[in-house]
């Protein structure tokens, strides 16, 4: 199994802030962005990982992350995204890396509470398709909200006026190797993206995509709000487990 995470894009909803780095350099709490979703991956036992970056500032990741060796990784790998494509795009990139193998993919702004190693676990044991994770929010309209039936997932829609629920797909997917023909078949939205809904959709289609509730807290940190809010929670993460030690 490999992971990829995904920390292209202008970060536009974040302007100033963006505007002279990369989004997945900003703070959270004590470090940088990117160190969470790279640390949920390395504790999920995900050694080969990709870094799929773009816009300005790519360079700054290596002088940041290195190879890796602050994680216990031997190394990583990056690749730059040229211009703005969307999620879906952005992983096309990394088809050459996948290689054949299973992915986890997590977007580079995404940071959660607990581990995801028995989703992991369970995704190895999946014979094909896609696994993701999903959670309840109280403003699904953000986000690919989802509709259950039956605990069978019925349709996931991005980000739309009226959400059928309040769980939504968070930023952490698993796919197996047809991901990169998938994606290749994709349309661009409306939003001129390759939207990663349409490729959960393109496996749902085929009876092919499983799903698992995701442990614990989640939150993007996309927009002002939603990056306080993750700065917070990871503030009162440490003050807990501070407390615990003392
Ligand atoms: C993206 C996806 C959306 C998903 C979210 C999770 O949204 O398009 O389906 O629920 O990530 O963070 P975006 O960050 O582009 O708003």
């Amino acid at each position: 199994m490999k992971g990829i995470i995904l920390a292209g894009g202008l970060g536009t909803r974040l302007y100033p802030l963006t505007k002279v780095t990369n989004k997945h350099l900003l703070p959270i709490h004590s470090k940088p962005m990117i160190y969470y979703p790279l640390q949920t991956l390395v504790d999920a036992g995900i050694e080969n990982i990709l870094i799929v970056t773009g816009g300005n500032h790519a360079g700054e990741f290596l002088r940041l992350l290195g190879n890796g060796s602050e994680f216990g990784l031997k190394h990583l790998n990056y690749t730059y995204q040229e211009g703005e494509g969307g999620i879906a795009a952005a992983l096309d990139l990394a088809e050459h890396f996948a290689d054949g193998d299973k992915v986890v993919v997590m977007l580079g702004d995404n940071i959660i509470e607990k581990s995801i190693k028995k989703a992991v676990t369970n995704f190895r044991r999946q014979a094909a398709g896609a696994r993701i994770l999903i959670k309840e929010v109280t403003d699904p309209e953000r986000f690919g909200a989802v509709e259950i039936k039956n605990k069978k997932i019925i349709s996931i829609e991005e980000k739309p006026k009226r959400p059928k629920s309040n769980c939504v797909v968070t930023g952490i997917y698993m796919y197996d190797n047809q991901v990169f023909d998938i994606i290749k078949l994709l349309k661009p939205s409306r939003r001129n993206e390759l939207e990663i809904t349409d490729v959960n959709n393109a496996y749902l289609k085929k009876g092919e995509l499983q799903y698992e509730i995701l442990d614990g807290w989640w939150s993007d940190s996309g927009t002002f709000d939603s990056l306080l809010r993750a700065n917070n929670l990871v503030a009162e993460m440490r003050d807990e487990k501070g407390k615990g030690k003392g």
